[in-house]
């Protein structure tokens, strides 16, 4: 039989997937290593199993004891996939700019969640730090693994990370790049490269807004450097125990609208179904990669966590115009889309008297999912592959059936100076798609794909 003792035993052994696309122009091998194949999506598995399990060896930690954690989500939810195991109680404060996901994720995994305000200083007794220190100091039994500066987070790293990622490059690991907020998975993975092969060279990810970069290359600690950002789960406002800066070769800072922007290529263009700070670590990565790598180097890069703890965020359009990410490119009306697209620019239509049978052949044959309706010179009706599969669950005779039996009524005309926003708002679930009557009177389909192509492209 082939199981495992528990869910954390799944912890770990991730692995590395090549990035194809959103590397172009890059020389070298750019491999990311996908944390969210760890039992509770993200690379923070490790180090909850860890800080626990070093709690319980030090005598911390005793049966029934309380776990108490200030984390923006991710630890929370590793610490609480060990405390389960081990039946242990959690208790988490997390700061109000992080995902509402986040914090629904933690409480149905049982735990006690406090939410804290994100924009007062780490000192403050209503930071989300200094609201764990004193549930720590006030709740017997509890520990305060505190991922900040509990070396054991690092270690987590140096033990596992690390060596995956040597073994799985068969060293020949060049550089490695990783997004930094308490610092373990960077100092721990490069301690143990550098180890292997002191040649490895290590890029941390900071965010604007964060401390690290500065003090990397001045040794000054600037508050100035200090104001709110929105990325989550990296850039600090203090120096954590776990960040150390000697193994840490240069830093790279990245905006929060370059990180989301990344973020979405590599769900778009790779498949990598990724969180935030992941958009920010291969950002970049990408940058330092394209000034410095080489043919036959091989770069890693972490992506720590899963994209739908951002559904409401990075992966949102409306929010993401609202924060003015979104850009609309040179596609920006409807005239530019039809300018612009691909293949054949004669409008394909389905006469009213043609059989729902011969209906389908067409869709079939074009890879599409709805289709205008004619009668002669005339758009009558439309069609599209939701309803006719609907009619024929009902009734397989409808086959039969001409296409003017059950067509819709005809997709709206639009103007050609209509912008992408105003196109996406006149396509709904009803109206699955818009024609635009061009210069020459020839007539033009635009679907919720092309409007898709006009925003990514
Ligand atoms: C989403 C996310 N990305 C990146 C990081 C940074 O990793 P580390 O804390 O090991 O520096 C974290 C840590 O909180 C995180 O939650």
């Amino acid at each position: 039989m082939k199981y495992y003792n528990s869910i954390i035993d799944t912890i770990g052994g991730t692995p590395l997937i090549k990035l194809n696309r959103v590397t172009k122009g890059i020389k070298g091998t750019v491999l990311a290593k996908v944390e969210y194949f760890n039992p509770g999506n993200s690379v923070k598995d490790r180090i909850g199993r860890k800080m626990i399990e070093d709690a319980e060896r030090q005598g911390l930690l005793k049966p029934g004891g309380t776990i108490i954690e200030g984390t923006s989500g991710n630890t929370g939810m590793g610490l609480a996939l060990t405390a389960i195991t081990k039946g242990y109680k959690c208790i988490f404060t997390i700061s109000d700019k992080q995902s509402q996901e986040k914090i629904n994720i933690l409480r149905a995994l049982g735990a006690e969640v406090v939410v804290c305000p994100t924009n007062v200083s780490p000192e403050d007794p209503r930071s989300y730090y200094s609201v764990a220190r004193k549930l720590n100091a006030e709740i017997p039994n509890s520990i305060y693994p505190n991922q900040y500066d509990n070396l054991s987070n690092t270690a987590a790293h140096y033990e596992t990370t690390g060596p995956e990622i040597w073994q799985d490059t068969d060293g020949k690991i060049t550089h490695f790049a990783a997004g930094v907020g308490t610092g373990g998975t960077i100092s721990g993975v490069a301690k143990y490269l550098k180890e292997q092969n002191s040649e490895v060279i290590s890029i941390g990810i900071d965010t604007y807004g964060s401390v690290f970069k500065k003090y990397k290359e001045t040794g000054i600690f600037d508050e100035n450097e200090v104001y709110p950002y929105l990325t989550e789960g990296i850039g600090e406002d203090i120096l954590p125990r776990n960040v150390d800066f000697g193994l840490i070769d240069s830093f790279v800072k990245v905006t929060d609208k370059d990180a989301a922007v990344m973020t979405r290529r590599l769900a778009r263009e790779e498949g990598l179904f990724v969180g935030w700070s992941c958009g920010s670590a291969m950002f970049g990565a990408l940058e330092y990669a394209r000034q410095h790598l080489k043919e036959g180097d091989v770069m890693v890069v972490i992506l720590p966590d899963h994209g739908t703890r951002y559904l409401n965020k990075v992966y949102n359009d409306t929010w993401m115009k609202d924060h003015g990410f979104l850009e609309l490119r040179s596609f920006s009306t409807a005239r530019d889309i039809i300018r612009h697209r691909n293949g054949g620019s004669k409008l394909l239509t389905v006469d009213q008297n043609t059989t729902i049978a011969e209906a389908i052949k067409v869709f079939n044959k074009a890879g599409i999912s709805q289709l205008p309706v004619s009668d002669g010179e005339q758009i009558v009706g439309s069609i599209n592959d939701n309803t006719i599969l609907n009619l024929l669950i009902e009734d397989p005779h409808t086959r039969e059936k001409a296409v003017r039996e059950i067509m819709g009524k005809p997709f709206m005309f639009v103007g050609l100076d209509n912008t992408v926003d105003a196109l996406s708002s006149l396509i709904d679930k009803e109206n699955k798609a818009l024609l635009v009557r061009d210069e020459t009177n020839q007539i033009h389909i635009i679907t919720q794909h092309d409007l898709l192509m006009a925003l990514t492209n």
